[in-house]
């Protein structure tokens, strides 16, 4: 056995979770790579906590954790990612979950009352996380300021809202709250304290962290788990290890596992966390010295200290670009040697902290051992090397040494500058990073000594800039020549390298010359030309403000108060409950599906008798044992136009495709048996992962498909004159629906047949496919949906993958089955939005009116076109405009890809963006305001449409929206004055944009019913609905709202009712929720079931002198009157369509030099109707804002060429917008005085319409490239291909070498 020392072995490691002490020893099931969040969820039973990425990417797993400081001997309080953590770390640690603030028993912590009551949670996925992540800070700070909170939630990803109402309930709880904020919460009741605290009796949490105790454990997996608590006893730890064939790890925060997830295996990890020597800083004459076991939080902190110490003031700007690498909780647990260690061992990997230390020129040392021999129990001498350079580090062999500290020195006269280049602002590694060092004489700004030029990103072995180092040294920033000399020298020698994920070596070469530029204008100050200043400074992200105008002045009932959401409480407190989290049964099976990892070939061979080795492992089960159809798309809507099998046969036809299904006894042993099956494949051919390959081979095959909608065409207006033409192509690539609670299915075996238990929008197509699957009656089939963690259109077809498989596993072993799949599988598995390439072709006349388009609407849906959704496209094309002269043409091609599908408005967002798209081309064309010619071409009634009803009879909103909008946003001035920045400022432009979308809801089916029940004992209600609640606040308004209305008259206490999981004997033949009208129709059918009781109770009521509910519901229920009722909607109901109507005004920020770009202010108007619920409203429409604002900038999906892989399939990788990325000013105003005539109680839809208008920030953005073209001479239309990201804009500013100078 390997020993720390010789000292104790073979001791428990013990913890405490939520005060209650936990064990893990030598017996347990516990290996060295169990985490903290399955401990949590599975062990400790406590499901609050929830898991989606495990790459420290999402923070849906935050914990607080107290743990230890070896050096200080004090406690440390912090926010931990729980899936990166080893439990085994844990020894020691006091830690919280969700379910320790606060429950329904006990009262909810004021961070639970505040996000409730904010409105702040949605499908509720996130929200543990959300609560963790602030009570951290809460804990460990104590008074907080409401920066704190934007920056604290950077690893905290919410699909759902859109941020702003987290950020304001956390924000709320600020010492610089601002008055608003303090306004909402006089109406909140906050309860006293938290459980923890009431239950310890001093007011405190924790108390129950101590330090670590050196250790060596034995696991019965056959790993160790040592853990040390000196320098001594981890290196010959190491060193004892050093003739193993597997070696071992030193363990710090364990954070590397998020990125580099396959390292290994080790026999021994060696926990270095307790080392004292590791954590010490000494700060003196010659500067700092951080200990290597530092985390980056400590570092961060330790050097705004230090800050302040002269000599060392550039610790504040390492201290603003440490704040950009990873996310808070990555921090609080990854070490500075840690991080190091990484690039060590990647050195393509794009470390900030390597990059900063070298351009600093930061020493480093490490320890080693003296000894070359060990024995059990000998004592080692420690060895510590000289000061070694960054780059002499990369170079050193590190086997069986620590990194021991490193050191930064005082400096004086330098001007330090470091950059991070990112596509998103917050928790992104860079695409390129920068560190400069110059010494600069104060007066003629010479350089007086070789400066550091650092470079990240660029490739694995440049660092240093060495010809642009020598080239400066010597020479007076202030001379044009200096600059062009150096900006040369860098042209020779930047030589990026990397694959796709990389941004193009154009961009990067751009790159390394203008952050040096910029640091040289920043120098150079007021000695170089005014408008050329803008250059120096870099995008400042200020802290968001928002405001949401509504309604409140509402007379009639309480009904159009915005209330909390009906399971709010529930979701802040982890008491709700998900599928992932029904309880894990003795003999339970856990699925991991194996994976295709070609794209197109012939299966020739699949061998798993590797993976049946493993203990654990029960099968494999693949097509052979599909008892039925192996078909998972059999009754989507367009009924099996592709055949897309549950598990692939003879062929597969995109890279991630399901082939068979491993069931072990836990998901670790599945994952690893998953590994090992070994298919073999022929004919391998390569893929078409491109929309644009797709559509040339289909043009050379002449397979082009046009679709089933074929060709929409309207006649021409007699009196418009086309005068111009403008042609092009709209680019637009997918996104991923990223709901943080991955699809998951668990499956019961029953007397009747199978439970399924499953996260799908859609109950009646899983119920259908499962039963045709296994070939059984849909009878047998008893499906129950809780809730679901965000859908967003990926869960109404795409579910049966998982839910198929899963069945298959059931009723094939007879066992209860779990698939939950992980991010990975889930992104290559499933589908996603559909790209689309939209050729055009318009005309119009002087004053901007089209006379003719032509357009056709090309999507790729991926290898099969079972979700097409080009009709929906076709629904929203016209947006706000008449159609005179129209051809639409709706065509489709396939690619070797997952099948794609609906996600969050689909169709809709490119129809939308081509109109506005094609509005402001015309107004470029015309030099006219982009508002006037949309004016001139605004649908009015009785005009034409192109698809649908022959002509349009419903009143165009958008006019008087729009000069509403003029006044209220400041429209005019504002636009000035982006005129007069732009006029100033070379580098930095500013562009606004304005888009109107007219969202049609057509009530295209109407089967979702809803029963209602009332208990005669206690006169407490039951309602059952076929809607799915996955965050659209469906319960809370149509049912608890509708509920009120009705029972209003009966005064029904509100508290009496409650909402059943969906199911598909009430749901039976349900329509899919989605197109945002499932809360409507539920609204209606549970309003028809009440208006039935009421009925029903009416001969009794009159009977009665204001009878008490209860005396009601008994005398009722006495006289035999039926007290349930339900309604199914039919064909016979009237509900008729509506426009949902949206205007989005939007500022934006960019920089010319490296394409960064902030949103400066979002004002969205939008006509809800009569709100039924405010919160619930405006939630919606921000976080359908924020879906599209992704879509359009940071978020895109990459897949290798050559293999069809989806490259971009994780957290690293795909980067949905994070709280940094909201609008920094964010105003939502509900329309007044616009109740919905056709709408369930006057209201209408929400969760689509707004993230059409999102597109608002590209036209705001091409504005603002546009004003930096100009300053070229560069005066032409440009295309865009969405999303547009920092590399893009860069590239599209067209500046060249040449545009930087000084003057
Ligand atoms: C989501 C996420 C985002 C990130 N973003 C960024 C980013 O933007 N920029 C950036 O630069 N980094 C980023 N990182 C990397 C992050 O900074 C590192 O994961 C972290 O610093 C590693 O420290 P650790 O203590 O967790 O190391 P561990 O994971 O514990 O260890 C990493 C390696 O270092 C070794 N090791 C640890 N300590 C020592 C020591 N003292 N001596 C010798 N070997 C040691 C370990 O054996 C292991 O091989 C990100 C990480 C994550 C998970
Ligand atoms: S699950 Fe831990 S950060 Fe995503
Ligand atoms: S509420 Fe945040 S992800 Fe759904």
């Amino acid at each position: 056995m390997v020993k720390a020392d010789s000292v104790a072995s073979n001791s428990p490691v013990v913890f405490h979770i939520n005060g209650e002490k936990h064990s893990v020893d030598a017996g347990s099931k516990v290996d060295a790579r169990t985490v903290l969040a399955d401990y949590i969820r599975d062990v400790a039973n406590l499901k609050g906590t929830k898991v989606m990425c495990r790459e420290g990417g999402c923070g849906a797993c935050t914990v607080t954790a107290r743990v230890i400081d070896p050096a200080t001997g004090s406690e440390v309080v912090k926010s931990v990612n729980s899936c990166l953590t080893p439990v085994l770390s844990c020894d020691g640690w006091d830690i919280s979950t969700v379910e320790s603030l606060g429950n329904k028993h006990e009262g909810y912590h004021v961070i639970q009352n505040r996000l409730v009551n904010f409105h702040g949670t949605q499908c509720g996925y996130c929200s543990p996380g959300m609560i963790m992540s602030a009570y951290s800070l809460l804990e460990a700070k104590k008074e907080i300021e409401m920066e704190d909170v934007e920056k604290n939630l950077d690893g905290n990803i919410c699909r759902c809202t859109g941020y702003r109402p987290i950020l304001d309930a956390f924000k709320s709880l600020a010492k610089d709250a601002s008055s608003d904020l303090k306004q909402k919460c006089s109406d909140i009741e906050d309860c006293a304290t938290c459980p923890i605290k009431q239950a310890n009796g001093n007011g405190v949490c924790g108390g129950k962290a101590r330090a670590v105790t050196q250790n060596s454990l034995k696991l019965s997996s056959g790993e160790e788990w040592v853990t040390a608590s000196s320098l001594e006893g981890a290196l010959s730890a190491a060193a004892q290890c050093n003739n193993n064939a597997t070696g071992y790890r030193f363990v710090a925060g364990n954070t590397s596992t998020g990125i580099y997830k396959n390292e290994g295996p080790f026999q021994t990890f060696i926990d270095i966390n307790g080392i004292p020597e590791l954590k010490k800083t000494v700060v003196d004459d010659n500067g700092i010295t951080i200990g290597g076991g530092a985390t980056l939080t400590e570092v961060i902190n330790l050097l705004q200290d230090a800050s302040k110490t002269a000599g060392l003031e550039y610790g504040k700007k390492i201290v603003s670009h440490l704040e950009r690498v990873a996310n808070v909780s990555v921090r609080n647990n990854g070490t500075i040697a840690g991080n190091l260690m990484i690039k060590h061992a990647h050195q393509d990997f794009p470390s900030d902290v390597f990059v900063i230390l070298e351009a600093i020129g930061a020493t480093l040392k490490i320890a080693s051992s003296k000894s070359k021999l060990f024995g059990i129990g000998k004592k080692i001498a420690v060895e510590e090397s000289k000061p070694l350079s960054m780059t002499e580090f990369l170079a050193t062999d590190m086997k069986g040494k620590l990194i021991l500290s490193v050191h930064l020195s005082k400096l004086d006269g330098y001007h330090y500058r470091s950059f991070k280049i990112t596509r998103r602002y917050q928790n992104a590694h860079a695409y390129v990073n920068a560190g400069f060092l110059l010494k600069v004489n104060k007066t003629d700004k010479t350089i007086e000594e070789r400066p550091r030029i650092v470079y990240g990103g660029i490739s694995s072995s440049f660092i240093h800039a060495s010809e642009a180092e020598a080239c400066l040294q010597g020479k007076s920033l202030l001379e044009e020549k200096t600059l062009q000399d150096v900006l040369q020298a860098l042209e020779k020698e930047v030589k990026p390298e990397g694959g796709p994920l990389e941004a193009a070596p154009e961009y990067r070469i751009k790159l390394a010359k203008t952050l040096l530029y910029k640091t040289i204008l920043e120098i150079v100050g007021e000695k170089g030309g005014d408008k050329l200043r803008s250059g120096a400074t870099d995008i400042i992200r200020n802290t968001t403000k928002a405001q949401q105008v509504y309604d409140t002045n509402e007379s009639e009932t309480n009904l159009y108060k915005a209330v909390p959401k009906y399971e709010g409480a529930i979701q802040v407190s982890g008491e709700a409950e998900y599928t992932g989290d029904i309880p894990i049964q003795p003999n339970e099976l856990f699925g991991v599906f194996v994976q295709s990892t070609v794209a197109v070939a012939d299966i020739k061979d699949v061998d798993a008798s590797e993976a049946l080795k493993i203990p654990g492992v029960f099968r494999y089960i693949t097509a052979k044992d599909v008892p039925g159809e192996n078909n998972n798309m059999k009754f989507n809507f367009w009924p099996s136009k592709t055949i897309e099998p549950v598990f692939a046969t003879e062929k597969v036809s995109y890279h991630g495709q399901a082939l068979g299904l491993i069931l072990a006894t836990t998901k670790e042993v599945a994952e690893r048996a998953a590994k090992v099956v070994k298919v073999t494949y022929e004919n391998i051919q390569k893929p078409i992962v491109k929309i644009d390959e797709a559509i040339e081979k289909a043009k050379n095959e002449g397979t082009l498909v046009q679709n089933t909608f074929g060709t929409f065409s309207t006649k021409p207006a007699e009196d418009i004159k086309v005068a111009h033409t403008v042609s092009g192509t709209m680019r637009f690539g997918s996104q991923y629906h990223f709901y943080m609670e991955t699809q998951t299915v668990v499956c019961h075996p029953r007397e009747d047949g199978i439970d399924v238990h499953c996260c799908t929008q859609w109950i009646d197509h899983t119920q259908n496919t499962i039963a045709t699957v296994l070939n059984i009656p849909t009878n047998s089939i008893n499906m129950q949906v809780r809730r679901v963690g965000g859908g967003f259109g990926g869960k109404i077809s795409r579910n049966t993958f998982v839910a198929t498989a899963c069945s298959v596993a059931t009723w094939v072993t007879g066992r209860p089955c779990r698939v939950i799949l992980d991010l990975e599988t889930n992104m290559t598995m499933i589908g996603k939005r559909l790209p689309y390439r939209i050729p055009y072709e318009v005309g119009f006349d002087e004053n901007g009116r089209i006379g003719s388009l032509k357009v056709d609407l090309i999507c790729d849906t991926g290898y099969s076109v079972n979700d097409p959704d080009s009709f929906v496209a076709l629904m929203h094309i016209q947006n706000v405009y008449k159609s005179a002269g129209w051809e639409v043409v709706t065509s489709y091609v396939p690619t070797n890809t997952a099948a794609n599908t609906a996600c969050r408005a689909p169709g809709s967002i490119k129809a939308v963006a081509l109109l506005e798209w094609i509005m402001d081309s015309i107004a470029y064309t015309l030099k006219k305001d982009p508002i006037a010619v949309r004016q001139a071409n605004f649908i009015s009634t009785g005009d034409p449409l192109i698809f649908g009803a022959p002509t349009y009879e419903r009143v165009n909103l958008i006019p008087e929206m729009i000069e509403n909008m003029k006044t209220e946003s400041d429209y005019e001035a504002r636009l000035a004055a982006v005129e007069k920045f732009n006029q100033e400022n070379r580098w930095k432009k500013r562009g606004m944009s304005v888009v109107p979308v007219r969202y049609p809801i057509d009530y295209f089916a109407t089967n979702l019913p809803a029963s209602v029940a009332i208990y005669h004992m206690d006169g407490y209600v039951a309602v059952s609905h076929a809607g799915i609640e996955m965050g659209q606040g469906l319960n809370t308004k149509a049912s608890v709202k509708v509920l009120q209305t009705v029972a209003h008259a009966l005064q029904v206490p509100m508290d009496r009712i409650k909402i059943k999981p969906t199911n598909n004997f009430i749901g039976c033949n349900a329509f899919p929720s989605g197109g945002s009208i499932a809360s409507e129709i539920v609204c209606y059918s549970v309003m028809r079931a009440c208006e039935e009781i009421r009925e029903n109770l009416r001969p009794i009521l009159e009977k009665l002198e204001n009878p008490s509910w209860e005396k009601l519901i008994a005398d009722a229920h006495a006289a035999k009157v039926k007290l349930t009722a339900t309604y199914t909607p039919t064909a016979k109901d009237d509900i008729k369509g509506y426009d949902v109507w949206v205007l989005n005004v939007t500022e934006v920020e960019i920089d010319a030099l490296t394409g960064e770009y902030k949103i400066i202010r979002t004002d969205i108007y939008e006509d809800v109707g009569k709100s039924m619920s405010p919160g619930v409203d405006i939630g919606q429409i921000e976080g359908g804002y924020m879906m599209g604002q992704g879509f359009w900038t940071t978020e895109k999906i990459i897949h290798d060429e050559e293999t069809g892989k989806l490259l971009t399939s994780g957290t690293w990788d795909y980067k949905p917008p994070e709280c940094k990325d909201v609008p920094e000013d964010f105003r939502i105003t509900l329309l007044r005085n616009t109740p919905n005539p056709h709408g369930v109680l006057r209201s209408k839809a929400t969760g689509e319409p707004s993230v059409d208008s999102a597109f608002a920030v590209i036209l705001a953005m091409r504005n603002a490239i546009a004003a930096a073209r100009a300053d070229i001479g560069v005066t032409d239309w440009f295309d865009m291909e969405c999303p547009v990201s920092p590399e893009d804009i860069a590239q599209l500013c067209l500046t060249a070498e040449s545009h930087l100078t000084l003057q």
